[in-house]
């Protein structure tokens, strides 16, 4: 009897300690082994080098891996249950650059899969974060619109962007340091590399878009067209750049005019820091050792090549998806 009145005090604990389990409360909860997924682009057959029929470029593994995450490729074209598995077994999502079809392909059935299951978990108190670059910040205004509201712009270049007077009432730059902010607004730190854009005017139309994210940056494309460059889900941790976080001290295309300054190092490890941090408040873990091992990156080569547009690029044959 004695016993179980002692034990009264600890099982409340126990129970404090739960409730703190989740999203940001507490430190000493967060997972400090996150895995992040990123979901695969498919290759163009037509297209050289082709060595496979997706591919991840390396800069998105080593830009999270730079944040202290492992990573594991996302396959398209796979069965509902391969998603419900793998959503269960990772901490968060990338949805990276590329140009496949934004409504049709396989790339963008699968963002949406992966998009809905986020919605659900956050709504049920489990935080899943997503992330999405260039292509990918654009399959999330479409996944969120449920329609393609993008222009046709140019933009090609390194720019520092135009803060939104608002920007630090978002969680993305909420504690920017001075030095990032400085750099990310009087120097060419962003790498942009798109022929389609969100305009703000268009944004600020649509109800689905406006009222679920804030968006923090624009940018004008060089046909003078302007577009929203950072944005942010106002009630989920989803977060879009249009720009390329992981380019500047990853990527070394020959083409482009990418400069690899220490402020834009400084800034791509902020981003990775910031993400890599949201997907620590995830909880997910696969069944076992063993399972997780065997689905991260690291059992694939990345390779070389002289693309003009990734130095460095994983290939998979995983379903032959032809787009
Ligand atoms: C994928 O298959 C193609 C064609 O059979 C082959 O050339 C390529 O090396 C394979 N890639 C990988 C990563 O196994
Ligand atoms: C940024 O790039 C533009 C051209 O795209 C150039 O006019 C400007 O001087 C550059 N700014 C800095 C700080 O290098
Ligand atoms: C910032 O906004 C101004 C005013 O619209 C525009 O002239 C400029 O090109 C923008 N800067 C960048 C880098 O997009
Ligand atoms: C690990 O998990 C996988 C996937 O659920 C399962 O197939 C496998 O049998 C498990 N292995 C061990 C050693 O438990």
């Amino acid at each position: 009897m004695m016993d179980i009145i002692q034990k009264i005090p600890v099982a409340t604990i126990c129970l404090i300690t739960m409730i703190c389990v989740g999203p940001s409360i507490c430190d000493g909860s967060l997972n400090s082994r996150p895995i992040i997924g990123v979901l695969a682009q498919s290759s163009d057959p037509k297209s050289q080098p082709y060595y496979g029929d997706t591919y991840i470029p390396s800069a998105y593994v080593k830009w999270l891996e730079s944040g202290g995450a492992r990573v594991v490729p996302i396959r398209v074209r796979e069965s509902g249950e391969y998603y419900e598995k793998l959503f269960k077994s990772i901490n968060g999502v990338v949805f990276p650059g590329g140009d496949v079809n934004i409504v049709t392909s396989y790339f963008a059935k699968a963002a949406k899969i992966l998009y809905n299951m986020a919605l659900r978990a956050n709504d049920a108190g489990d935080y899943f974060p997503l992330w999405g670059t260039c292509q990918g910040f654009q399959q999330l205004t479409v996944l969120t619109a449920g329609k393609d509201l993008l222009s046709a712009l140019h933009a090609h270049r390194m720019m520092a962007l135009n803060l939104t007077h608002n920007f630090g009432q978002s969680r993305l730059f909420a504690d920017l340091p001075k030095y990032i902010l400085t750099s990310l607004i009087s120097y060419n730190v962003t790498a942009n590399h798109h022929n389609y854009g969100l305009s703000p005017t268009t944004f600020s139309q649509n109800q689905a878009l406006r009222t679920f994210y804030r968006f923090m940056s624009t940018n004008v494309a060089d046909n003078g067209k302007e577009f929203i460059s950072t944005f942010e889900a106002i009630k989920y941790p989803f977060y879009g750049v249009q720009w390329h976080p992981e380019k500047v001290p990853y990527d070394w295309d020959l083409n482009d005019a990418l400069t690899h300054t220490r402020r834009g190092v400084k800034v791509t490890q902020y981003f990775a820091d910031f993400f890599v941090e949201e997907c620590r408040k995830s909880g997910h873990h696969f069944p076992n050792i063993t399972a997780e091992i065997s689905t991260l990156i690291n059992n694939y080569q990345p390779h070389f090549t002289t693309d003009t547009r990734f130095q460095e690029r994983y290939f998979f044959n995983f379903t032959q998806p032809h787009f």
